[in-house]
């Protein structure tokens, strides 16, 4: 037997990941067990958990690997400050503590993680290898381009390279301080929002605005080269040398300085937004194919980096990109360099085997925790929560689908934890797509966050081409596409739809399943199917039955600025502090109405998390 843990910690998304001869057996990420979103503390929590789930000690592990290599990070940030010292002491006085501290005595501080029965050697691979890793390994592919890209790791910012058998070799790359990922999370800082947190809130908002600064960005902020790579005009940046991501010259080219969090949207963040959505959306277009040309023209792609999660663009290189297939890694951030730096050590540095699976390796992404029924009940009855229990699966589905189908809002929490940031049916809030009110309620009742946010469906993949312009064979089971409504389903507007500005676009409903159609009538799709969903897919076939309807909505079970819950009391303790009405707990079902103490301070609840 071989096992390997992998552990990515110290930046933002701390995650660990066990590889047992070869097959991922757990997966989870720091935050979901501490409550702190992006928690990046070392993963005590997630190892703890890995190893429970595989039933072993920590000395029975083989060998350790760490997502990136701490010694070439500490060269750049050392560098980056000399370069433009002395502006940025006050930033690199704040970094140094915990460097010194910890990050450069990483081994010594994964074997005291492991309680000092870890005796062996701590391997370390680079930022950009573990996330090429985390894309290739678990994809159904032979062989296959790589690309990813993200803020930035070590000094790598984006990598090409290619993937064959059980070897990935990466040949490109570019280099800090320019950045995709710090590019759009520049933007991400100036329309208001907080970064690596609110980047999905950013695209969100692209489809209600004009991209009339497209010029302006080529022109002004960075020189895109047909490759894809480009050069950022550090003159209107400050994340290299201050504690904010853009300066006063940004502010000059966008109409004055940033949007404070919290104050209203308005058009001109609209517009930046489309705006820098178009942009990114050439550029990994053109590093799509860059990466294609250095593959000599391989038909499949891997992707992964928080870039990834952009799924816009995802859908972009699919649509318009010169590969037949393309698959993601679900938690393309940087908990999901854990995974790749397992799966690097079994397959690149063991030379272990690698059989691609046909629908791939990732299981779904349902690599966390479980609960037994068992567990549940004896929390219910310890909180003297009232519940209904159903013993056989088929009514159970039977009746939340029957809820569902009255617009009741449901959180469902059953089967094993999602590892990335989608919540994929395991731990969900799930209602009616057909539903004109569920946007709305799902945004400002159960979420607490910004009307203006779409919601995402889950739809039987079986039927997805009844809804969704998305091509043959193309499955998106992790969120991470994007495709259009078909034309059938839109509902015919006329050009007052058109002239309407900004926001007011959104309480008109756009096709005949509004809750999930976006602005611009795209939809981030979840395919669902029986082999990787159980009994999720149960359920939406259900609701399909009794309503003709095969799509719900799905959204994360959390409120605002929360991790997404883990356990049946996370679930309980956001059930009863929102206005949701069912909670359903593997098997049972607790109704909000019949619940004793409902007075919850839903105020208190919420202070607890940090908007993001
Ligand atoms: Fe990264």
């Amino acid at each position: 037997m071989s096992a390997i843990l992998g552990l990515s910690a110290f930046y933002h998304d701390s995650a660990a990941a066990l590889v047992v001869d070869g097959q991922v057996v757990a997966a989870a990420q720091e935050e979901r067990f501490t409550r702190i979103k992006h928690d990046f503390a070392f993963p005590r929590n997630a190892i703890e958990y890995c190893l429970k789930e595989a039933n072993l000690k920590p000395e029975q592990i083989d060998y350790v690997g760490f997502y990136d290599k701490p010694f070439l990070k500490f060269e750049r940030l050392l560098e980056t400050y000399l370069t433009f010292a002395p502006q940025g002491f006050k930033s690199f006085v704040e970094a140094m503590p915990l460097w010194l501290k910890q990050k450069l005595y990483l081994p010594r501080e994964i074997r005291r993680g492991l309680h000092g029965n870890y005796k062996k050697r701590v391997i370390f691979t680079e930022h950009h290898e573990s996330h090429a890793a985390s894309a290739f390994f678990p994809s159904p592919f032979e062989e296959a381009a790589i690309l990813t890209l993200d803020g930035v790791g070590e000094w790598a910012t984006a990598s090409v390279g290619v993937g064959r058998g059980n070897k990935i070799t990466l040949t490109h790359e570019l280099r800090f301080p320019h950045s995709l990922g710090l590019l759009y999370s520049a933007f991400t800082y100036f329309t208001g929002f907080r970064v690596n947190s609110g980047e999905y809130k950013l695209m969100g908002l692209a489809p209600y605005g004009q991209p009339k600064y497209v010029d302006v960005i080529y022109e002004k902020l960075i020189d895109l080269k047909p490759d894809g790579s480009f050069r950022m005009d550090q003159s209107y940046f400050n994340y290299c040398q201050g504690l904010t991501m853009t300066g006063p010259k940004f502010d000059a080219l966008f109409g004055g300085p940033a949007r404070s969090p919290e104050s209203p949207v308005t058009q001109r963040e609209m517009d930046i937004a489309a705006s820098i959505q178009v942009v990114t959306e050439e550029i990994m277009l053109r590093s799509a194919r860059f990466a294609h040309e250095q593959s000599g023209g391989m038909k499949n792609l891997v992707l992964a980096g928080g870039v990834a999660l952009n799924c816009v663009g995802n859908g972009r290189i699919l649509r318009d990109g010169p590969f037949e297939n393309i698959w993601i890694q679900p938690a393309a951030g940087d908990a999901g360099g854990a995974l790749g730096v397992a799966l690097f050590i079994h397959h690149q540095l063991l030379g272990k085997e690698r059989k691609p699976q046909p629908a791939d390796s990732q299981q779904g992404s349902l690599l966390g925790p479980k609960y037994e029924d068992a567990e549940v009940k004896a929390y219910l009855d310890k909180i003297g929560a009232k519940y209904h229990y159903f013993e056989d699966e088929t009514q159970l589905v039977d009746y939340v689908a029957g809820q569902m189908a009255q617009e009741k809002v449901i959180g469902w929490l059953q089967g094993r934890m999602e590892f990335g940031p989608r919540a994929l049916g395991g731990r969900s809030i799930i209602g009616d797509a057909r539903s004109t009110k569920m946007q709305s309620v799902m945004n400002l009742k159960i979420k607490f966050r910004e009307s203006f946010r779409p919601f995402a469906p889950s739809i039987l993949q079986e039927r997805v081409h009844d809804y969704f312009q998305t091509r043959p064979h193309e499955p998106s089971p992790y969120m991470l596409l994007v495709a259009p409504v078909v034309e059938s389903r839109k509902t015919k507007l006329n050009g007052d739809y058109e002239a309407l500005q900004g926001i007011a676009k959104l309480n008109v409903p756009r096709s005949d399943v509004p809750a999930i159609t976006h602005v611009d009538y795209s939809a981030r799709i979840q395919t669902v199917s029986a082999d990787r969903n159980g009994r999720y897919y149960k359920l939406i076939k259900k609701f399909e039955e009794k309503t003709g309807c095969p799509v719900v909505i799905n959204t994360s079970f959390n409120v605002r600025g929360e991790p997404i819950v883990l356990s049946p009391e996370h679930a309980h303790r956001c059930f009863m502090s929102t206005h949701m009405d069912v909670l359903v707990l593997e098997k049972f079902v607790l109704l909000k109405e019949e619940q004793p103490q409902s007075e919850v301070d839903r105020e208190q609840y919420l202070s607890q998390f940090k908007l993001d």
